[in-house]
């Protein structure tokens, strides 16, 4: 079957990443993973996508003057790459409004809550001080308002008692690994499918 090739952007650890590029593996999958994009030289998820032999580059945001020519730089590093879908993974930058509507509806976003609630930072932090039962992970199309695009899928999970922000951040993580890949994977096979 012929793949859809996909960027992936990150900044640190890379598990959704991860995620992503080990559900390529398998021969129905719809995507395979073109390039992985990083702002920082020192992401760990670097390291993991070199040794699978996944084409990496380091965009450092520090090295461009402005936003806009920051995202100009991803952009055509992506489309140099063939990227016809970009998944963003734990990337801690905020994107501006041209590189949002270049990707339209091919730019999607995982975040770790039930979106709408708990947008930005300190998500696990925030579900536990307002003492909700339920937190969870949203996958959503990315549109300029942060973390407010399009919901593709959500997974809730229990806030348990005695959580930590990170016992529940491990909870919650455990989800994202599973719909990621399961929500990309339908909007391919459900979108028109770019070629
Ligand atoms: C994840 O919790 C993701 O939802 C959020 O940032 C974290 C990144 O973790 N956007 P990883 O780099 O994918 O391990």
């Amino acid at each position: 079957m012929s793949k859809l090739p996909i960027g992936i952007l990150i900044s640190g650890r890379g598990s959704n990443m991860q995620a992503l590029v080990n559900a390529c593996a398998a021969d129905d999958y719809p995507a395979r993973v073109a390039l992985v994009i990083s702002n920082k030289a020192d992401a760990a998820g670097l390291v993991w996508a070199q040794a699978k032999g996944i084409a990496t580059a380091v965009i450092a945001h520090g090295d461009f003057p402005t936003r806009e020519t920051f995202d100009a730089a991803m952009t055509e590093r992506l489309e140099q790459a063939g990227v016809k879908l970009v998944c963003l993974a734990g990337f801690m930058r905020l994107l501006t409004p041209g590189f949002v509507e270049h990707w339209q509806n091919r730019l999607i976003n995982i975040h770790p809550s039930l979106l709408p609630a708990f947008k930005g930072l300190h998500t696990h932090e925030a579900a536990l001080k307002a003492g909700v039962k339920e937190h969870g992970c949203t996958v959503h199309l990315v549109t300029a308002e942060l973390d407010s695009g399009p919901i593709l899928a959500q997974a809730s999970v229990p806030v348990l008692e005695g959580d930590t922000p990170e016992t529940l951040a491990a909870r919650v993580l455990e989800q994202e690994h599973r719909i990621y890949p399961e929500a990309l994977k339908t909007l391919i096979e459900t979108a028109n499918r770019p070629v």
